[in-house]
């Protein structure tokens, strides 16, 4: 399973990159903003300061709601850095572009889906990722997880190479119960990735190898 860090904080970034499990990042416009990165020249010079911390792909939305407009933006995304995927909303366009792009051999992440037939139309699309919310379906009281399962099994039924990004992770059984159900990838903040760490009997244990080995010393 690969981990995903889904912010756009260099400082996250660089702390999860140096715990040496981190395979890409994940933004979107509402972490941009977060961060008080605006205008479109800081933007795409804060995408290509995130490739530079982070070994592995970056995706990067594009915010045209139309054909046209996504193209354009979604080849000058592309354009940065080879680690950069376009991330495009699951709309009628989002999955046109998705089709150019994956024709294109430029890689895609099809993003804010929330069924199971959204996921079939982007693995048909060519999708390189797709994004299931999970925490924003949970949050509706509706099973995220069973959603991940739901799109696992369709696309094992037909061998669809697109990965399952399980994104809105908002904690660390989130995590684990993603990888239990066959996700690819999932994206979540450093401590849905630092609270996999955490176990008393770890910390317990080692209070205790060490005073037993200054008692020998
Ligand atoms: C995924 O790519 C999104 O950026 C993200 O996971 C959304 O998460 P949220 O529901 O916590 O905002």
């Amino acid at each position: 399973m690969k981990f995903f860090i889904d912010t756009a904080n260099l400082a996250q970034i660089k702390e999860a990159q140096e715990l040496g499990v981190l395979d890409g990042v994940t933004t979107n416009p509402s972490l941009m903003a977060k961060e008080g990165i605006t205008g479109r020249d800081n933007i795409l010079k804060h995408y290509v300061d995130i490739c530079n911390i982070v070994d592995g792909d970056v995706s990067a939305e594009v915010i045209s709601t139309d054909f046209e407009g996504m193209i354009k933006e979604g080849e000058e995304l592309a354009s940065l850095h080879e680690q950069i995927v376009v991330k495009l909303p699951m709309i009628k366009d989002g999955v046109k572009a998705c089709k150019y792009f994956s024709d294109k051999g430029i890689r895609t992440n099809v993003t804010l889906v929330f069924s199971a037939g959204q996921a079939l139309l982007a693995a048909k699309a060519g999708a390189t990722y797709v994004s299931p919310f999970i925490g924003r379906l949970d949050d509706i009281s509706t099973d995220g997880l069973n959603l991940i399962a739901e799109i696992r099994l369709i696309y094992d039924n037909y061998g669809f190479e697109t990965q399952i990004l399980a994104a809105s992770v908002r904690h660390t059984m989130h995590v684990i119960d993603c990888a239990k159900l066959g996700a690819d990838v999932m994206t979540g903040g450093l401590s849905s990735i630092e609270g996999l760490l955490k176990h008393p009997l770890t910390d317990i244990g080692l209070a205790k190898f060490l005073e037993d080995y200054k008692k020998g010393n």
